[in-house]
């Protein structure tokens, strides 16, 4: 089933059900702008054969990022470097979509030292993240015409679709949040009024790109965090979007609070998987399939054959999302798709800085914070490397990857406001 190809209601045909998902690249310049290692890195990706290649976070606004790294497009300035990254995709045999996002109050203070978000409800985490100002009326005017201007800008540079992140934590996903949505206008309170932001954003994305250009959602199945965005309001929504002219919607789950992806019992449930299981948002996919009129994507833990072969069979997702695999096996749809694999490897249990007080499930929120970032680090040193033509290098350790990756970070932040 992996090789059927798919029509959207757009009336777009993908190749295949595989799909890269979006993973940050970090590798944009001091002015936010594509590089050559982009290329280097989505032409391998590509030529692995999945029908889908998602970008990693594009910012809508340079003055809010998600890291230092992250490519921004908020006018035509960058246009011939994403038209060469689109092209390499192309030649590779796949499509490019554009992730784009703002991150709200997940932008590090090393971006800035306060961030925009829907209230004044501060990241608790070791102190990275600066207590945001809430979003005026003018700054919501300005987001949604933001998101609709990204969204043109990479479809007049190749792009073949766009998506918009409304997931894991980040400023659309904060609206939806009763936990750190608590305005009291029309963008807060009720469900509806939480969700208008995103309806909104979509409206306005799909009046600049036309009705015939891909548009995704990537939404949380659930924040998994006490008083956040439950799974029956992500039904509702969902019921909303099916009217919004939405082509696919990934269903993922968590934020930076709750991540839930790189939590170490995921790990173990890939590990020991058996057909469908190893998908850790299926269950709560299947309650939104019942509802969703749109093609739906599931992403997160799919590692073996049998398992996406029995969630597509099962009519439980049409497309199989896929991130953590590619960094450490760049072109393994090809192999999957010729039936030649049918397990991809699991080193997340290998990715902890420790045991006991050191690992993943300290009772510190610092340690478990740090555990998270030697997870990021590991995999951002595998992009890094496939960005500069080198192959994986899966036996570097947590430790050194993090301390690399927050040594890189620090140098990447200070570059962008010295350029
Ligand atoms: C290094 C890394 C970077 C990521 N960056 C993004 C991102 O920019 N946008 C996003 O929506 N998800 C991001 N994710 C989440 C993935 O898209 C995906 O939802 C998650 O890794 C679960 O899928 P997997 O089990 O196949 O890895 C990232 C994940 C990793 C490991």
């Amino acid at each position: 089933m992996i090789e059927q190809t798919l029509t959207l209601p757009c009336g777009h045909t993908v190749a295949n059900r595989l799909c890269k998902s979006a993973m940050t690249e970090g590798l944009a310049d001091a002015n936010d702008q594509a590089t050559a290692a982009h290329q280097r890195l989505y032409s391998t990706w590509a030529r692995g054969g999945a029908a889908i290649q998602i970008s990693g976070n594009i910012m809508i606004d340079r003055r809010y990022l998600e890291r230092s790294g992250n490519v921004v497009v908020e006018d035509d300035s960058g246009l011939p470097q994403l038209r060469a990254w689109a092209k390499t995709v192309h030649e590779g045999g796949s499509q490019l979509w554009a992730q784009i996002s703002h991150p709200g109050r997940q932008c590090p203070r090393l971006v800035n030292l306060t961030p925009l978000a829907p209230s004044e409800v501060q990241l608790a985490m070791g102190g990275n993240f600066g207590r945001p100002r809430a979003a005026t009326e003018a700054d919501i005017q300005d987001i949604i015409g933001r998101f609709a201007h990204t969204a043109a800008l990479v479809k007049e540079a190749g792009f073949d679709g766009v998506q918009v992140h409304s997931a894991h934590g980040y400023l659309l996903s904060q609206f939806l949040s009763p936990r750190t949505n608590l305005r009291q206008d029309r963008w807060g309170g009720s469900l509806n009024s939480r969700a208008s932001l995103l309806l909104a954003v979509i409206a306005a994305v799909r009046a600049r790109v036309g009705p015939a250009y891909p548009i995704s959602v990537k939404l949380n199945s659930s924040d998994f965090v006490k008083g956040g965005f439950t799974l029956d309001e992500s039904i509702q929504v969902v019921q909303w979007l099916n009217d919004a002219g939405v082509d696919l919607l990934e269903v993922s789950g968590g934020t930076y609070e709750q991540l839930e992806f790189f939590k170490p019992q995921a790990a173990a449930e890939i590990r020991d998987s058996t057909r469908e299981r190893e998908a850790m948002f299926l269950d709560y996919a299947k309650s939104i399939k019942a509802v969703a009129r749109m093609p739906i994507m599931v992403t997160g833990g799919f590692r073996t054959l049998a398992g996406m072969e029995a969630a597509l069979a099962g009519g439980h997702t049409d497309m199989i999302g896929l991130a953590r695999p590619f960094c450490l096996d760049p072109d393994f749809p090809a192999r999957m798709l010729a039936g030649q694999m049918t397990r991809l490897p699991v080193p997340e249990d290998r990715l902890v800085l420790g045991q006991g007080f050191w690992g993943p499930n300290s009772a510190s929120n610092l340690m478990r914070a740090l555990n998270n970032q030697a997870q990021a680090g590991w995999y951002y040193h595998q992009i890094e490397r496939l960005g500069a033509g080198l192959a994986p290098e899966p036996e570097v350790s947590p430790l050194r990857a993090m301390v690399a990756h927050f040594v890189k970070d620090f140098g990447r932040a200070l570059r962008r406001k010295l350029a």
